[in-house]
């Protein structure tokens, strides 16, 4: 039997009625002496809504997305038939700072689409860079905190990121792309977005494409340098944000060219390299991108938290004619995003107007924090039922997908070619740029101790000689020290 509990407010005082709020005679005023009505309140207040764990500060506009060519022969998918227009919302974000954090530290750019289509929601979370630092979601809490703040201190630390990023040498291609030119784009118009991922298309013939999304500026690229950045970090930390606002504002709408690149479904079984390694990019010279539409920004939020803050992007929304591919960190996102927002936004954060879908939409999920739409009335919260509400739509369902194997924590570092890529990257960088990646990296690993410098670099010749010697002479050590 549940035990009985006398009831104190959360310093253990007493709490004489926790019906009635002290008035000032019976219809008076409440007044403010009342020190557990407010308590309990205002803690009821607090209880919700945290910054995203991850991409906390960001900023974003609506627009909409038209298609220019005709690509349905790789997919079924409505936004993507020809000649269609879809609107959407665009969140741009940091990774590693919290909700205050400047806009110009150097880091990845999140790059997250939101497309309202005629069979649902259609969401693109991705980054300015086509690739990650890891290949497995069960590293990514720890890759996250080694990025964020000391667990005593609460200060960021060049320690425990480099450590991660040198004990996971997978990352050497993302690092690469982050401490060069584009780890600081000038603005969010300025920068490319990338879906990332191998994604799944299937066309009206249940014929099945693997494919990766590639948004263009169509600012062209610019960037920052580490000075202008870090003035800009004291003097305006929300830069990003106030450049996509004016700029749209003053009816300079940004856009963006979509491209894909498609790999035909039987290709996979015997690429080159496993085509699902989110830490690899697929060679243009393999699959050529494609042109499919632009997608243009032309409406500010009319109210930040309800628009920006309130918004929830998930991987596992995609409507038919588009599937997932066996990518394992695409799986694990498949899980997180909802997962993060049932705990950030609550469980009806599908009701929230910037995340309703635009077309009909009827389940018959019920209740639950913050149900706002009359709970769907008193139709039927069952099936099956005889009353022929609540019907499947098999006409819907992907051809089925054949996998084989044995169930283990397989080893991904059987492929252990971390550095082909980064050096190919590095190779395609003007000697201005490469020194710039050398410099960014010498400034960024910051007081990080020796042996872990040292493993850098080392990384970095793996990729290509000149690399990994540039990194030793930024760093201030001889060449010899990379035998060491
Ligand atoms: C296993 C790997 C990953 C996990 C577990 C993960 C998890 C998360 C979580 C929990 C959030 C917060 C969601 C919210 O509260 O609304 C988030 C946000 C985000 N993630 Fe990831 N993430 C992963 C990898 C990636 C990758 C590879 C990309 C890009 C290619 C990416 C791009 C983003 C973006 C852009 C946001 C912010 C979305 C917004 O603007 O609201 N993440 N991630």
């Amino acid at each position: 039997m549940a035990q009985s509990r006398p009831t104190t407010n959360n310093v253990g005082i007493p709490v004489a009625s926790d019906d009635h709020s002290l008035t000032l005679g019976p219809n008076g005023p409440i007044l403010l002496q009342d020190h557990y009505l407010i308590e309990k309140n205002a803690q009821f207040n607090r209880e919700r809504v945290p910054e995203r764990v991850v991409h906390a500060k960001g900023g974003g506009a609506f627009g909409f997305f038209q298609v220019t060519e005709d690509i349905s022969q790789f997919t079924k998918a409505a936004l993507f038939q020809p000649s269609t227009t879809t609107d959407v919302l665009v969140r741009f974000s940091t990774v590693a700072g919290e909700l205050g954090s400047p806009d110009t530290w150097r880091d990845p750019r999140g790059f997250a689409m939101k497309f309202y289509t005629t069979q649902g929601n259609y969401d693109i979370v991705g980054n300015n860079t086509p690739v990650f630092f890891i290949r497995d979601p069960i590293k990514f809490p720890d890759f996250i905190r080694s990025q964020k703040r000391r667990a005593d201190n609460h200060l960021r630390d060049n320690n425990m990121q480099w450590d991660f990023w040198t004990l996971r040498p997978e990352s050497a291609h993302q690092v690469t792309w982050l401490m060069g030119d584009r780890g600081l784009p000038k603005t969010w118009r300025n920068m490319n977005g990338y879906g990332s991922h191998t994604f799944l298309w299937e066309n009206a013939s249940g014929e099945r494409f693997w494919i990766k999304y590639h948004f263009k500026t169509e600012q062209g690229i610019d960037f920052l340098t580490q000075a202008d950045a870090d003035e800009m970090a004291g003097t305006d930390g929300d830069y990003h944000i106030r450049d996509l606002w004016t700029a749209i504002d003053s009816g300079n709408a940004p856009s963006w060219r979509l491209e894909v690149q498609v790999m035909p479904y039987a290709d996979a079984a015997d690429y080159r390299f496993n085509p699902f390694d989110l830490t690899k990019v697929w060679p243009h010279e393999d699959y050529p991108p494609i042109t499919v539409g632009r997608m243009v920004l032309n409406r500010n939020p009319a109210n930040y938290f309800a628009d920006v803050e309130q918004v929830a992007f998930n991987p596992a929304n995609v409507p038919p004619g588009i599937g997932f591919s066996p990518d394992k960190m695409l799986q694990g996102r498949l899980f997180s995003y909802g997962d993060a927002q049932r705990y950030r936004l609550g469980v009806n954060h599908y009701q929230i107007p910037v995340n309703a879908p635009r077309c009909p939409f009827t389940n018959f999920h019920r209740d639950g924090q913050m149900r706002v739409d009359g709970n769907a009335g008193g139709t039927l919260h069952y099936e099956p039922n005889s009353y022929g509400q609540w019907q499947e739509q098999p006409d819907y369902r992907e051809p089925p997908l054949s996998v084989e194997g044995a169930a283990d924590h397989w080893d991904h570092r059987k492929d252990d070619d971390y550095y082909s890529q980064p050096g190919a990257l590095f190779r395609l960088m003007t000697h201005a740029q490469q020194q710039a990646l050398f410099d960014n990296t010498a400034r960024a690993t910051g007081d990080a101790p020796e042996d872990i410098k040292l493993r850098h670099a080392r990384n970095c010749g793996k990729a290509d000689p000149e690399y990994g010697a540039g990194v030793l002479q930024a760093l201030g050590f001889s060449p010899q020290a990379i035998g060491k």
